[in-house]
C-alpha cells in the first residue's frame, strides 16, 4: 500500500512542485488548501504531470470543525508538510491580526489535530528571514535568530518555537523546520511555477511579467549596498531542488533516522547572486532585453545573505543541483505558458 502523506497549501507554488515530486516517488498525496493564494487547476496540472490525480480538499485551517473532519476520514496518513501560510512581506506589515491568525492559529490547529489523531512526522517550511541580516556569511543554523522584520518574519520564528515546544513536552511528534532561502523557477513541464496575485512582490515573477509586457518596468531598489555591484545578494535555489528536500525530510521522519526529535535545515546553493546578476541570467537565456530601472533601497530589505549548506549537504545527503540559468529559463518558459492558456 501506498505512504499517505498530507500537503498543507499543496496548491501553492512550493507545496506544488514538492506534490509532484512525491506522487514519483510512489507515495499517496492528499492536499489541504483554502485556495486564498493558488488555484484549483493546479490539481488538473498535477495529474497532468504524474497521472495521478492527487486528493484535494478545499479546506481553511482555521477551521477547526472541518479539519477533524478531514482527519477523521482520511486514515493512516504518515507524515504532513505544511507549508499553508500566508507570504507576502509588506502585506503582514499592513495586515498582522491577519497574518498571527492566519499563520500561527492554522499551524497550532494542525498540531491539535495530528495529535488527537497521532500523526508524528511533521515538516514546516520556515524561512531564512529568521536571521536577518547575518553577522557572518554565509548563515549556518547555529546564527542567532534576529529580532523579526515583519510580523511574516516573525511567525516563521514563533511557529519553530511552537514546534520545538511541543516536541519537548514529550509528545509523539517529531519535526524537521525547513529554512528556505530564495525558491524561484518551475517544473521542466512548464505546467506549475508561481502564480502570485496581483502585482508581484518577488523579484522573479517580476521580471518575467515585465519581460511578457504585462508589467512596465522592474524597479531594481538599490544599488548602493556594500556588495560589488550595489546591489542587494540573495541565495536563489530552484523550487524543484527544493521540493526534492522536503522528501527526504518527511522519509529521515518516517524511517526515524533523525539525530533529534526536532532538526532545522538551511536550503538554499550556498552562492549568493546580485539582483543585476539575475537581470544578466534572463536576458542571456531569454534573448530579450528587460526594462528595467534603479530606484531607492526598499524598506526591511536586508543587503546580503546566502546559506552555509553544509549541514543540509552532510546530514540529508541532499544537495541543490540546479545552476541560476537554469532557475531563470524555467520561470520564463513558466510565464509564456500560464499566459497562453
Ligand atoms: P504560496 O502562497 O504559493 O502557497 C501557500 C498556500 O497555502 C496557498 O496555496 C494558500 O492558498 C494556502 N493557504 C494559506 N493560508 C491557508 C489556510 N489558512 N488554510 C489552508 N490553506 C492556506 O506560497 P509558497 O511560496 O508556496 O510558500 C509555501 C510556504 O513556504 C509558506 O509557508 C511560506 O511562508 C514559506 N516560504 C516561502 C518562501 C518563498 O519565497 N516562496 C520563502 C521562505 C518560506
Ligand atoms: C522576501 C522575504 C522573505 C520571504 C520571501 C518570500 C524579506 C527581507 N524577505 O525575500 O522572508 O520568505 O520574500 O516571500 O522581506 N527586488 C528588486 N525589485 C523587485 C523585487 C525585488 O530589486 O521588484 C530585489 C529585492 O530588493 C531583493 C531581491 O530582489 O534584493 C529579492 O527580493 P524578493 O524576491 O522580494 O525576496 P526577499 O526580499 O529576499
Amino acid at each position: 500500500m501506498k505512504k499517505k502523506i498530507l500537503i498543507t497549501g499543496g496548491t501553492g507554488y512550493i507545496g506544488s512542485h514538492t506534490a509532484v515530486e512525491l506522487i514519483e516517488k510512489g507515495y499517496e498525496i492528499l492536499i489541504i488548501d483554502n485556495l486564498s493564494n493558488s488555484e484549483e487547476f493546479i490539481i488538473d496540472s498535477i495529474e497532468s504531470i504524474t497521472g495521478t490525480r492527487p486528493k484535494f480538499a478545499n479546506i481553511d485551517l482555521l477551521d477547526v470543525e472541518k479539519l477533524n473532519i478531514f482527519f477523521a476520514n482520511n486514515d493512516n496518513i504518515e507524515g504532513v508538510i505544511h507549508f499553508a501560510a500566508a507570504k507576502a512581506v509588506g502585506e503582514s506589515v499592513q495586515k498582522p491580526l491577519y497574518y498571527y491568525k492566519n499563520n500561527l492559529g492554522g499551524t497550532l490547529n494542525l498540531l491539535e489535530a495530528m495529535k488527537q489523531y497521532h500523526i508524528e512526522n511533521f515538516v514546516f517550511s520556515s524561512s531564512c528571514t529568521v536571521y536577518g541580516q547575518p553577522d557572518k556569511l554565509p548563515v549556518t543554523e547555529k546564527a542567532p535568530v534576529k529580532e523579526a522584520e515583519s510580523p511574516y518574519g516573525y511567525t516563521k520564528q514563533v511557529c519553530e518555537n511552537i514546534l520545538k515546544d511541543v516536541i519537548k513536552s514529550g509528545a509523539e511528534l517529531k519535526g524537521i523546520a525547513l529554512r528556505y532561502f530564495n525558491p524561484i523557477g518551475a517544473h521542466a513541464s512548464g505546467l506549475i511555477g508561481e502564480l502570485p496575485v496581483g502585482v508581484p512582490a518577488n523579484l522573479l515573477p517580476y521580471i518575467t511579467q515585465t519581460a511578457y509586457g504585462i508589467r512596465e518596468q522592474l524597479s531594481v531598489f538599490g544599488n548602493d549596498y556594500n556588495t560589488p555591484d550595489g546591489s542587494c545578494i540573495r541565495d536563489y535555489i530552484h523550487v524543484v531542488d527544493l521540493a526534492k528536500a522536503h522528501i527526504i525530510a518527511i522519509e529521515r521522519l518516517i524511517h526515524k533516522k533523525n539525530k533529534t526529535p526536532y532538526e532545522m535545515f538551511n536550503l538554499g546553493t550556498g552562492n549568493g547572486f546580485s539582483v543585476f546578476e539575475i537581470i544578466k541570467s534572463f536576458e542571456k537565456v531569454s534573448g530579450l532585453q528587460l526594462n528595467y530601472k534603479v530606484e531607492p533601497r526598499r524598506a526591511g530589505d536586508i543587503e546580503q545573505i546566502w546559506a552555509d549548506t553544509t549541514l543540509a549537504n552532510n546530514e540529508l545527503g541532499w544537495k541543490a543541483e540546479k545552476n541560476i540559468d537554469e532557475m531563470t529559463l524555467s520561470a520564463w518558459v513558466w510565464e509564456q505558458n500560464y499566459r497562453k492558456q
